[in-house]
């Protein structure tokens, strides 16, 4: 029964909506810079299908500027001192009305063989109250920036033809005092299906072990959009990895009418299952089949893990009922060079880079992720706190609160839901601790095989900290865990924050004046841990389950304790880039399983021989013994979580760090003096990409002396340029301070045609005076004045336009093109006397032409154009009297960026064809460092295309 389906013709269809996009900056407040959006007599809130501006299907984008997603205008924009210092001084919000509203548009195609599906348009997620329009017709306006949404468009759709999507965001406001981007950062999907589905997020599978056997619960909520009743046989089989079936269960011939939903629920047996652990992630797969008379109408996939979680209260946390102590870091998505825009393989990289620490728990502060992270540590094996926004329980809260557990509870990796963190206005009052219940009881009616938790600041014993089923204590220095686990011995709990450093990558001298502080994990101020002392808290008391650190990455935004210029976070355990800073080295000490010595500083220190140094050890060794230029400066014994020290008088030399255990020696590390910088070396995180358009190499971009010596304080600017099938998408290296570009692209600049007047002419050929550059228009009168109706049309056979667009004093760097509308039946065209379109015809779509610089000048330039008058049969029609705009595209500077401390990052993505990418890198005075990658064949996941 199960094996002999009969294929449905037109299969559920799950296509990514990322590519050919355009884009401009709208505006917050100014309408006529904001497209008329929203200016319209009757406009989108009045009339159903009435987007106006920019909204409407017929807007000419021809102007903006193509992109493919996800994408984060934040990022593209200048640093400015007026900036917010939460969202690393980015010119956008508040004070920026001009780079605060993006607009989106992208024109698809449906066939007609489409018509009858049930076709929605989703996003992972938009930052901020996006605003959406299909053909014209308002969607819905999404205010969080966070949670995913999905619109049903199928009524909406233009079979057979051209479809325009367009999207406005308006990044004003902010959510959070970190940096959020701007833009549609996340993916967006076009999801085609059977009227009778699978809904959105319409599984849930949770999983029991008991002995040898799992016992898979699955969930199917089934929809019927169809206008008839609808006789569905819902099919379920587990599937392993490998793809082979374990189990299946079938339920026949059950009824749904329209509109309705049909719940099916299911428990499968697995024998001797493959579990989910952070070392094995071993993923199963549910495929839910709908069959209709034999034939299948939808096919649902959802990946899930068999593994048991639980807490303790005394013992702290267990997987698959074995202990597993928290060793966690809490994260902004944010990296350097694309900010919020962060492809899935970007996802990858910083997981695997935190997993590299020894670090097994993830905390999505303070927001829903991105489903593609979720995906990434479930492939990965990290375990996830899923984090909600905003606390509350109005009905609008709560339900926001619903969409995240509903989108996310499948996911492995997803131990616990955090339902706020540090609520300050509340998290220690009686309201706390009410709002706090509501939304723990709720989160556990939707799913109560995790585990609630909220991120506390203060007021232990005190409002939600008395209610909350895994207290989650962020810094304890100002808190007694003890005193409040003997108080509540049966409550969970676990550091949601901890350990708050600050420190720059590759700095081992405080200087407030170049906002550099050194990476000798000191304590941030009074009000908090080391990273050492943190860790040690967490380590020595099992009721603990372990904590998170803030945080695994350096985010932009909170650049405590400095402000302007800088605009990073100093707190991470990595920079932006994923560099390690030698705090990182700690924790891979004690949380990672491999031996470990890792020495700081560097030993390149000019001008201070003969000066005392502190020298660093982190490592899990037993014993480590230290020696400068082979002299042993005697051996010490490590402390379990712990470090240590020498003091050294620096000699040019290599200083040498040896571990052992039990007597033999396991481990070592060196830092030798490097000389002037004489070679660039390019390393990347793989050999090859996948021609898929997704793919990236993260690249590492060193200097080495003439001995191959890294220079680990080297700042040399480095010019990139690509060839190939590969493309850079950002630049970065880790310092906090720098306000170097992350980003090169072509710049746009759009220039409207102005002071359109007209003069009624006999023909259109006899008009050199009219069309002439320095004719005097004084007396013409405005353009489009009289109704152009089919009497007009019997007196006025041809007319001249003149109208003026002003040019920039540096528009000789630009290519200028004109997208011109026609405004007449026929016309010719001409800029300042030179004819540049001859006698063309009215086309719907426009023409293009591309101005050569000799025709053209700065400040005003006169356009003219001889037109026959375009007409309306029909009161009611509008006549095109827009003849276009004129665009200037400057050219994208070349790629650069400075190392920071010997270190810069370059991220390259496949541009789809296979083929090897050679990167480039040069500086002044160094040998060029040359990196060729193999973009290999692989398979683009099913898109939408144009
Ligand atoms: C915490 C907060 C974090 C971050 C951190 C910086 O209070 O939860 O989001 O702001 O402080 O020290």
């Amino acid at each position: 029964m199960l094996t002999n389906r009969v294929k449905a013709q037109l299969p559920r269809e799950h296509l990514l909506m990322d590519y050919d996009w355009r884009f401009a900056l709208g505006h917050a407040y100014d309408a006529h810079k904001d497209f008329n959006n929203g200016t319209g007599y009757f406009s989108y809130l009045a009339k159903t299908g009435y987007g106006d501006g920019a909204a409407a299907p017929g807007f000419d984008d021809r102007t903006w500027r193509k992109l493919n997603l996800p994408h984060d205008w934040a990022v593209e924009q200048e640093f400015s001192p007026q900036g917010t210092a939460s969202h690393g001084f980015k010119a956008v919000g508040r004070k920026f009305p001009a780079t605060s509203v993006g607009w989106y548009r992208k024109v698809f195609n449906i066939p007609s063989s489409d018509l009858g599906r049930h076709i929605s348009v989703a996003f992972d997620g938009v930052y901020r109250n996006s605003i959406v329009w299909v053909n014209g017709h308002y969607l819905g306006t999404e205010p969080s920036g966070y949670h995913s949404f999905e619109y049903d468009i199928s009524e909406y759709l233009n079979y057979g033809g051209e479809n325009v999507i367009a999207v406005r965001v308006d990044a004003t406001m902010e959510e959070g005092w970190f940096y959020e981007g701007a833009g549609i950062y996340r993916h967006v999907w076009l999801n085609k299906m059977n009227p009778l589905h699978v809904a959105t997020n319409g599984t849930f599978v949770t999983t029991k072990v008991k002995n040898d056997t799992a016992y898979v619960n699955a969930e199917v909520k089934v929809e019927n959009r169809d206008t008839k009743t609808r006789v569905v046989d819902v099919l379920q089989m587990v599937y392993d990895a490998n793809g082979k079936m374990l189990a299946s269960a079938i339920e026949k011939n059950k009824l749904i009418k329209p509109f309705k939903f049909l719940n099916v629920n299911n428990v499968l047996m697995i024998k001797d299952p493959k579990l989910w652990s952070i070392n094995n992630p071993h993923l199963h797969k549910l495929v839910t089949v709908l069959q209709e008379k034999g034939i299948e109408v939808d096919i649902y996939e959802t990946k899930f893990g068999i593994r048991t979680i639980h807490f303790d209260a005394l013992k702290g946390f267990f997987l698959n009922g074995e202990h597993v102590k928290i060793k966690g870091t809490n994260n902004h998505q944010d990296h350097a060079g694309v900010g919020t825009a962060m492809p899935d393989a970007l996802q990858d990289f910083r997981i695997r880079t935190l997993k590299s620490l020894g670090s097994n728990a993830y905390r999505c502060s303070h927001n829903p992720p991105t489903p593609e992270l979720l995906d990434a540590c479930d492939r990965l094996g990290m375990l996830v706190i899923d984090e909600n926004r905003l606390m509350g329980v109005s009905s609008t809260e709560l339900d926001d609160l619903k969409r995240l557990i509903v989108r996310d509870r499948n996911h492995p990796s997803v131990i616990s839901w955090s339902i706020g963190n540090e609520e300050w206005g509340i998290e220690n009052t009686i309201t706390g601790a009410r709002i706090a219940s509501k939304m723990q009881d709720f989160a556990k009616s939707i799913d109560s095989t995790r585990f609630i938790t909220a991120a506390f600041s203060g007021g232990m014993g005190a409002g939600l900290s008395n209610v909350i089923d895994v207290m989650g204590y962020n810094y304890v220095v100002n808190k007694n865990t003890d005193v409040h686990h003997e108080k509540n011995p049966k409550q969970y709990s676990w550091g949601t924050e901890e350990g708050s450093t600050v420190a720059t990558r590759g700095i081992y001298v405080n200087d407030t004046l170049k906002h550099q502080r050194a990476a000798y994990d000191e304590r941030q101020n009074t009000n908090s841990l080391s990273i050492e002392e943190g860790w040690r808290h967490y380590a020595s008391r099992p009721y603990l389950a372990g904590m998170y650190i803030w945080t695994g990455f350096d985010y932009r935004g909170e650049p405590t304790p400095f402000g302007w210029p800088s605009i990073e976070s100093y707190f991470g355990m990595v920079d932006a880039c994923g560099f390690l800073k030698d705090d990182a080295w700690y924790l891979k000490s004690w949380w990672a399983d491999k031996p470990v010595v890792h020495l700081l500083p560097h030993w390149n220190w000019p001008g201070k021989e003969g000066q005392g140094i502190s020298v660093w050890v982190h490592s899990n060794c037993s014993e480590i013994e230290l020696f400068l230029n082979k002299k042993s400066l005697g051996k010490k014994t490590m402390e379990p979580n712990g470090h240590l020290e020498w003091q050294v008088n620096y000699v040019p030399g290599k200083l040498e760090a040896i571990g052992y255990k039990n007597g033999k020696i396991i481990a070592n590390d060196v830092a030798i003096t490097a000389a002037e910088p004489s070679a660039i070396v390019l390393s990347a995180n793989k050999t090859g990409i996948k021609a898929d358009k997704e793919d990236l190499v993260m690249v590492t971009v060193q200097v080495n002396d003439r001995k191959n010596i890294q220079v680990p304080t080297a700042d040399n600017e480095i010019i990139f340029s690509i060839t190939g099938p590969g493309k850079i998408i950002g630049v970065g290296n880790g310092n906090q301070t720098s306000l170097e570009s992350d980003q090169y692209f072509d710049k746009i600049n759009v220039v409207p045609i102005e002071n359109l007047k007209e003069k009624k002419v006999a023909n259109l050929e006899d008009n050199k005076e009219e069309v002439a550059t320095y004719h005097n228009d004084d007396n013409w009168v405005k353009a489009f004045k009289e109704n152009q109706d089919e009497k007009f049309a019997e007196h006025v056979k041809a007319l001249v336009y003149r109208g003026n667009f002003s040019l920039p004093a540096d528009q000789s760097e630009a290519m200028v093109t004109l997208y011109y509308n026609s405004i007449g039946k026929k016309q010719s065209i001409y800029i300042n006397g030179k004819k540049v379109g001859d006698n063309l015809s009215e086309d719907k779509k426009g023409n293009e032409f591309k101005l050569d610089s000799s025709i053209l000048h700065a400040g005003i330039n006169t356009i003219a154009i001889e037109a026959v008058p375009l007409t309306k049969k029909h009161g009611w029609e509008e006549l095109n009297t827009n003849p276009g705009s004129i665009q200037l595209v400057y050219p994208a500077q070349a790629w650069k960026r400075k190392l920071f401390n010997g270190l810069a990052q370059v991220i390259i993505q496949s541009t789809g064809e296979k083929g090897e990418i050679v990167l480039k890198a040069t500086s002044l005075g160094t040998k060029a460092g040359i990196l060729t990658i193999n973009a290999t064949p692989a398979l683009a996941r099913p898109a939408v295309d144009n």
